[in-house]
């Protein structure tokens, strides 16, 4: 879900609105908006995108100059216009939107309901809006009556808090879900993520867990939940430019931010060239390793294992950041490491993990791209992608620029321990610098490759196969085509093929086939030969005549070493998703039940 606040002297709906539009990446299913004038609350909440639901209840036309809006990604309760938020209390004075889970909602809703209270949603919020409400009897004042009921929540949540009976304040709320303040001239600003108010202000403040804000007009002051004590702040100043969140004249996010991929990488390059080594440094000698992350950046974390193995010759264990949490407790120590790698540095399990591999006493390095998220505030290391704001929910440049980080890593441990020579490691270096051209090349397939896609739109089922480190490769790119296209697509290791999904293949099912050369070219072919002779339609991606000759559909790649191919080689698999699910008329920008930043577990 993604919070917006405003307080100043602006129409707070139009302020609101614009901050939704920019935060509909974090979840889309329904749209709220409070607003607070002359003692009296304004609420319209509905299903659907920003556009519709500013359109359908006239969003724009709220009184006010204050106020907090939300778009939603359902947790408790189907999206429907009463489940939207905000939500209110018994009393209609506190209204509050909300990100994040309460996991002992039920509990306290029964409590509640035996005291009285009525709830008209199934939502986990609706609770904290009727416990403060209830907590205010027997306190001073609001912001106590805040505190402890909080204090009583389990679970995570950003809240932005309305409360008519004090109409020069908002409050804000975080805890295990992202909430920065935006600070103005003469007006202040929350939300969940700094592109909602970038265009008044560039000034932010970023709360940490159990921290609370009261913000006025003229002020802002952040103090600690459990004692109300305050809390020393540092403001920020974020050098992204609102264009830089906004699409550049492509016409979808994603397609902007598979194009950026050049010069993102680049970026990544540079912005780490310097501090790479200090962090190698650091981690060499350990030899208990655990790299932890979901989704696409899992992917990434399974190309830093091959890195890592073939460099510096470390036998890294990478698990989903679900599963970590649960079967390695006893098993991490002092003597671990963990790498955590997070686009957003705020998805639930990730932070959990780290969380726990900090409570063992394991050293932790993050991967991150969010500038100040949490995942940078519990990590001993951070090292940044440099990715910029990416809004399509599908990850791509902060993808390949999490592998820049990798490789750079990997090869400055191998040269730290002295497990590869030095020669080696400098042509790896400077091929590396030479990715972002190739991928521009890369990206003139662009083309081509919406034309493959027409010859494909129909097909529902994908296989993407590939060997050694082609094997996250082909993982990746079959996610890539199951979020945004919703074509049934596996990945797996072309070994296993004949293990089982061979007696898939018939006429015509495409089979992708990452194919560098390079350790297992040979064996390649071979798989390619099997799944041919069953009718599969192969789309091969590699630099070789032979494997030219066998494939039905050839994707040119640049010929490079092996190690630095899977940063091009899922360009084109980026492209053929984004191209398949425009053709079969889906949002590549907003995925169906998926969301940017997963902040529950
Ligand atoms: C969500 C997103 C994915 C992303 C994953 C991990 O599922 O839709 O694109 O890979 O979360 O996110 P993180 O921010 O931790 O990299």
């Amino acid at each position: 879900c993604g919070i917006i606040g405003y307080i100043g002297d602006r129409k707070a709906c139009e302020v609101i609105v614009k901050g939704l539009k920019r935060l509909e990446y974090r979840g889309y299913d329904s749209v709220g908006v409070v607003t607070e004038e002359n003692g009296k609350l304004y609420i319209k909440k509905g299903v659907g995108s920003v556009d519709e639901v500013t359109e359908r209840l006239k969003l724009l036309d709220m009184p006010g100059k204050r106020g907090v809006g939300h778009t939603r990604w359902a947790t408790h309760g189907v999206p429907n216009d009463i489940n939207a938020h905000p939500q209110k209390d018994c009393t209609g004075k506190i209204a509050l939107v909300h990100n994040g889970i309460i996991e002992n909602f039920a509990e306290l809703k029964k409590e509640l309901v035996e005291k009285g209270h009525t709830f008209e949603s199934d939502t986990d919020t609706e609770v904290i809006a009727h416990l403060i409400e209830e907590e205010l009897k027997s306190s001073e004042n609001f912001e106590e009556a805040l505190r402890k009921a909080l204090l009583k929540l389990k679970g995570s949540f950003a809240l932005g808090i309305v409360y008519t009976e004090e109409p020069d304040r908002l409050y804000f709320v975080r805890n295990e879900s992202p909430l920065v303040l935006g600070i103005g001239e003469g007006e202040n600003f929350a939300a969940s993520d700094v592109p909602a108010f970038l265009e008044y202000t560039n000034r932010v403040v970023f709360l940490d867990d159990m921290e609370y804000a009261v913000v006025t007009k003229e002020s802002w002051v952040v103090k600690r939940l459990e004692t109300g004590e305050e809390v020393e702040k540092e403001v920020k100043t974020i050098d992204w430019t609102l264009e830089m969140a906004e699409k550049a004249g492509f016409e979808h996010f994603m397609l902007k931010e598979i194009f950026e991929q050049p010069r993102v990488l680049r970026d990544a390059i540079h912005g780490n060239a310097k501090v790479i080594g200090d962090v190698a440094r650091e981690i060499a000698d350990y030899e208990k390793i655990f790299i932890v992350a979901m989704g696409t950046s899992y992917h990434a974390g399974l190309v830093g294992k091959y890195l890592l193995q073939r460099l510096a010759k470390k036998v890294p264990i990478v698990e989903d950041a679900s599963e970590f949490r649960y079967e390695f407790e006893d098993l991490i120590d002092e003597n671990s490491l963990v790498i955590a790698i997070t686009q957003s540095g705020e998805t639930a399990d990730t932070l959990a993990a780290m969380k726990l591999a900090k409570r063992k006493g394991a050293k932790v390095l993050a991967i991150v791209n969010v500038v100040g998220s949490m995942a940078t505030r519990i990590a001993d290391l951070t090292l940044y992608t440099h990715a910029g704001p990416e809004i399509g929910v599908a990850a791509t440049k902060t993808y390949t620029t999490q592998l820049a980080v990798l490789t750079m890593l990997a090869i400055e441990l191998a040269r730290t321990l002295g497990t590869a020579d030095e020669e080696y490691l400098k042509e790896l270096e400077e091929n590396l610098r030479r990715v972002p051209d190739l991928i521009e090349d890369i990206l003139n397939l662009n083309e081509p490759l919406r034309e493959l896609a027409e010859g494909l739109k129909d097909r529902e089922n994908f296989f993407y196969i590939g060997r050694g480190i082609g094997v996250p490769t082909a993982l990746e790119g079959a996610l890539k085509l199951k979020e945004i296209s919703y074509i049934h697509a596996e990945g797996l290791s072309a070994g296993e093929l004949k293990h089982g999904p061979l007696a898939l293949i018939e006429d015509g099912v495409p089979v992708v086939a990452i194919a560098p050369k390079g350790r297992t070219f040979d064996k390649m072919l071979g798989n390619i030969e099997e799944a041919k002779a069953r009718g599969a339609h192969i789309i091969a991606l590699g630099s070789s005549e032979r494997l030219r000759e066998v494939s039905d559909a050839f994707i040119e790649m640049p010929d490079l070493d092996e190690i630095l191919t899977p940063i091009p080689y899922i360009v084109p698999l980026q492209l053929l998703a984004y191209h398949l699910a425009v053709l079969r008329g889906n949002d590549p920008d907003k995925p169906r039940n998926l969301a940017k930043s997963v902040t529950v577990e």
